[in-house]
């Protein structure tokens, strides 16, 4: 991959990949306002460096739901991974385990969850959960990814029916055999939320108590995705979530949802001591990292630009975003005079 600027990256993604694929992964809902702001957001806020420290050494290192990790960058659930590589999620799960991030590994895959597991070397995988109606379906396959050694269960909540995109809708994949949702043979997606045949349809129909009984029954520990209010993480947590991911869904369901750097701060505070927080969606930059750690953070899951890298160099192309990333992240914090990410907090960002 000759670059890693961003930029250049969407630009070389963009001519690689077919249109509807493209469509697919850049879409936003309707005017894909949230989309947008979610990556002004993070640039938006102004950071109050320390000075003096040493900084000679930096510790990235993190700890998520009990495990020790390099840093703190992970691959969000993003599904199809057929649309931009042919070897699918196991590039992407080659790519994370180079990179030593967690994985989050999405219902909607192309690829089983067996396959995906063997190229794991090491790195943590996660498995996303859309919770459809027919639970004994919805068991079997936490029980799989279980015994496929999937370490936890995150199950999203912000999408029980799919936004509107006139960009995806628009540019339509064709339905083919490898872009099934192999691992979700009770699911009705064998296209896109974004097809109009699922117009108002409430295809993932959870509810609290939904989330009570996974938390019982879940092999896994289980993470909420897609929360953006303070007092919804919190009964989220007392349901039994052992952490929230703070998410629009990349502005790709409800349009105009608050930006993501703005809902971190209430939620992290609300959730102190209860449960970890994580939070996704317009992260393109070391300093947005920074940022969203100093806002309450525990890491961060990166979306679009890891299809990007995915369609340019498979697994390589992977590896290479969390990477640079990681690179930023450590230049971010040297230069702001944190030396670990415990010494990164609220202070950090100026008021306004
Ligand atoms: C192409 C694509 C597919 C996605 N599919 C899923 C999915 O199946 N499940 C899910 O929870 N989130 C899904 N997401 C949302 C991501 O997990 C994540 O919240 C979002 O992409 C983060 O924003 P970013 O792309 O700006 O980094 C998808 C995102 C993209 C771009």
């Amino acid at each position: 991959m000759d670059s890693v600027d961003f930029d250049a990256l969407e630009g070389q993604a963009r001519e690689k990949m077919p249109p509807a694929s493209f469509a697919f992964c850049a879409a936003g809902a309707d005017d894909e306002i949230s989309a947008v702001e979610n990556i002004a957001a993070w640039r938006a806020l102004r950071l109050r460096p320390r000075v003096l420290n040493d900084v000679a050494t930096i510790d990235t290192g993190v700890t998520l739901l009990g495990d020790r990790q390099p840093h703190p960058i992970m691959i969000a659930p993003m599904g199809r991974h057929k649309l931009f590589s042919v070897e699918g999620e196991c590039a992407t799960a080659r790519g994370a385990a180079k990179a030593s991030a967690p994985y989050v590994v999405a219902s909607n895959a192309n690829r089983t969850i067996e396959d995906i597991a063997a190229e794991r070397r090491g790195a943590p995988q996660w498995f996303q959960l859309y919770y459809w109606p027919n639970s004994r379906e919805v068991e079997a396959l936490m029980d799989r990814a279980a015994a496929a050694g999937f370490s936890a269960l995150v199950l999203t909540v912000d999408a029980p029916t799919g936004g509107w995109s006139p960009r995806a809708a628009r540019e339509q994949h064709e339905p083919s055999p490898d872009i099934l949702n192999i691992n979700m043979p009770g699911s009705p997606m064998a296209r896109t939320f974004y097809h109009p045949d699922f117009a108002g349809k409430v295809l993932y129909p959870a509810t609290w108590r939904e989330l009570e009984w996974l938390g019982k029954r879940s092999p896994m520990p289980v993470i909420v995705k897609g929360v953006l209010r303070a007092d919804d993480a919190v009964r989220c947590a007392e349901c039994g979530a052992r952490a929230i991911i703070v998410s629009n869904h990349g502005g790709r369901h409800l349009d105009t949802t608050v930006t993501t750097a703005a809902a971190i701060g209430e939620v992290a505070a609300a959730l102190a001591g209860k449960a970890e927080v994580y939070v996704d969606g317009g992260i393109r930059r070391g300093t947005d990292i920074l940022k969203a750690l100093a806002l309450g953070a525990r890491a961060v899951l990166i979306g679009r630009p890891v299809l990007w890298g995915l369609s340019v160099q498979g697994a390589d192309g992977v590896a290479a975003v969390i990477e640079h990333l990681r690179v930023e992240l450590v230049r971010a914090m040297q230069l702001s005079g944190t030396a670990s990410l415990r010494d990164i907090g609220p202070d950090l960002i100026a008021a306004n």
